[in-house]
């Protein structure tokens, strides 16, 4: 039995869903009282990376929060918002000092190299950054300054002294309750931040001191009243925890004597702006400030890793708060890959590098299977073999099969878009034809896919849209498996209509899969969707408008030549037993994984 299906009642209740979403969207405007009342440009989003220490080279974690900040920005330049994305090195601190001390380099000498690897990285995955900082620029340090000044001629500076723990790995001051004893690779006791696990020492100092603990109650009333400043939940609801509780005073500066790497205190040059501070307004430095920043730092959306999210929704929020300075829109946060359940280090051995990773499971590979496996909530392990198993499964058979089997001249010998029959695919499901429930089924899933997929990456559950558009692949396999056009004979006209339609239909299902994978893949969506033929011009949001023919509408593919590229979309891996080779390419799929 057929199920109808209501397409136009459908297309209305999408339009009113964007009408929904554009309503709260600016209602949560509205709510936010903490943004300034300067004209935002509707039409723009700033997207950020954290900027990265310099003190190691990069790790698939610190690709994750490139690949995750770059999908966002990339869908929403899709959406047709001017986009700014920015990502960067964070280049002071002690950390960074001891780092280029134990290299026996000069330490700006050791930031650029280090900084030129994270640049290269990002620019080999497809990171589409607008801006790459470094704290170490001057336009940096005119913002630090500025940023400084404004909140010690607000009176939220003062000179005080410091007593308490500090960790250098996370360059952080901990409370008593925060620390831990351990013992160290030596046998020597230790003590250590609970949190990160990193040695702590105590640290007795005169230092300048920000008037943190004013700001408890405001923070609060700002998470109240914008619920998604902080997502996921389970996030949001660890801020609020944390500022229930003793919120003291931070320490913003170290003598000069102990850290000389970093940017001096105005006025006080034996004093050494605090690291966090000075990274932190990197944010700020790239939006224009202490220029004209107003355009971008109204839609500043961070992302970040869960590790550093006390520094970007406490401090960072006071901070800004202090000086008068709207409060980001969005925080995303994300957890961490570990690897053989233990967080990637070097004393373990662990550490996976991504450029290496790509080199052997393609950038778009790579990028693919950080965004389809890790879930923000929780950690996630991290394999070759889950990639090999993950990337042939979804990316070679499932869509490049798809993309395979409606292109292969065989099937499509004139290499075009065929014309849809309505009569062979009537709108009406109760028409008698040749189309059955599931294909209807599957026409309005896919019909549907754009809402949900646009939901999940306006949530930064990217794991979530990519699982939707999987599904709906395997939905067109079925489709095409089920009707087989290859046994249709094309000198009877009522099979030749018939398989034509289901290879437009696929093609248009295709389309569909290219467009909304985009911010993931860009490279394979660019190759699937040019081998469709789709204009640059066609690949936007609004012009996702599937199988129109369908819906009575023209269809400006019908007819137009593929693409000439013949060769696959995504080469099948092989599973490789010396680790670091480059898995072959199959020849034979039966011998793959
Ligand atoms: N420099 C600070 C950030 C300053 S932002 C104003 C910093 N740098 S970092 O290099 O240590 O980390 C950068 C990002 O990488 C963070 O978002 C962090 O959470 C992320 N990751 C570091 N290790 C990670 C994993 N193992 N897994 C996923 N992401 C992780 O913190």
């Amino acid at each position: 039995m057929k199920i109808p299906c209501f397409p136009f009642v459908r297309a209305l209740r999408s339009v009113r869903k964007i009408q929904q979403n554009q309503c709260s969207l600016s209602l949560r405007k509205n709510q936010m009282r903490f943004s300034s009342n300067v004209n935002q440009d509707e039409k723009s989003f700033y997207t950020t990376t954290p900027i990265f220490y310099v003190n190691a080279s990069p790790h698939i974690g610190h690709l994750y929060s490139a690949v995750l900040a770059d999908c966002l920005s990339r869908y929403k330049q899709l959406r047709g918002f001017k986009i700014k994305c920015s990502t960067g090195t964070d280049e002071h601190g002690l950390k960074i000092q001891q780092a280029a001390e134990t290299a026996g380099e000069d330490p700006h000498v050791f930031c650029t190299k280090v900084s030129e690897k994270f640049k290269h990285l990002f620019d080999t995955c497809s990171i589409s950054y607008t801006d790459y900082i470094r704290t170490t620029e001057q336009r940096h340090r005119v913002a630090v300054e500025h940023m400084w000044s404004v909140l010690r001629d607000k009176g939220l500076i003062y000179k005080g002294s410091y007593e308490g723990w500090y960790s250098t790995q996370d360059e952080s001051f901990l409370t008593a309750s925060q620390v831990g004893d351990a013992v160290d690779s030596s046998g020597k006791n230790v003590k250590i931040s609970l949190e990160s696990g990193h040695k702590v020492e105590w640290m007795k100092e005169e230092n300048y001191m920000f008037r943190l603990s004013m700001f408890r109650h405001q923070l609060l009333d700002w998470l109240k009243e914008n619920p998604n400043a902080i997502r996921p939940e389970r996030f949001y609801q660890d801020v609020v925890q944390w500022l229930q509780e003793d919120l003291p005073d931070l320490s913003v500066s170290r003598q000069k004597s102990r850290l000389q790497w970093g940017i001096p205190v105005p006025g006080d040059p034996n004093q050494t702006i605090y690291v966090w501070l000075d990274a932190l307004v990197n944010y700020l430095t790239v939006a224009g400030y202490p220029g004209h920043y107003q355009q971008w730092w109204n839609v500043t959306h961070h992302v970040i890793g869960k590790d550093i999210l006390k520094f970007h929704a406490v401090y960072w929020p006071a901070f800004l708060l202090g000086a008068g300075l709207p409060l980001p829109q969005m925080i995303y946060v994300h957890s961490h890959w570990t690897v053989g359940g233990k967080k990637m280090s070097k004393s373990l051995g662990n550490v996976v590098d991504p450029l290496d990773r790509s080199n052997v499971f393609t950038t778009d590979g790579m990028r693919y299977f950080l965004l389809r496996q890790g879930v923000p909530d929780s950690d996630c392990d991290y394999t070759d073999d889950k990639v090999i198993k993950l990337l042939n499964a979804e990316l070679a058979d499932s869509l490049g099969g798809l993309l395979n089997r409606c292109t292969a001249p065989a099937l499509n010998p004139a290499q075009l878009h065929p014309m849809f029959c309505p009569k062979s695919f009537p709108f009406d499901p109760t028409e008698q034809s040749r189309a059955i429930s599931e294909d209807y089924q599957m026409l309005s899933a896919v019909g549907n896919l754009p809402s949900i997929v646009e939901n999940y990456y306006e949530d930064m559950h990217v794991y979530k849209a990519l699982e939707a558009i999987n599904a709906c692949v395997r939905q067109t396999n079925g489709f095409v498996q089920r009707h087989a056009p290859w046994k249709l004979s094309r000198q009877n006209m009522e099979e030749k209509h018939w398989q034509d339609t289901i290879i437009h239909v696929a093609l248009e299902c295709l389309r569909i899969y290219g467009t909304l994978l985009q911010p993931v893949v860009p490279q394979i969506s660019n190759k699937l969707l040019s081998k469709l033929g789709v204009k640059p011009s066609e690949r936007s949001w609004p012009a996702l408008n599937f199988l129109p023919r369908f819906h009575g509408m023209e269809s400006p593919f019908e007819g137009r030549t593929l693409g000439t590229d013949t060769e696959v979309l995504f080469n099948r891996l092989e599973r490789f037993s010396v680790k670091g080779t480059k898995p072959k390419k199959c020849k034979n799929t039966s011998k793959c994984v």
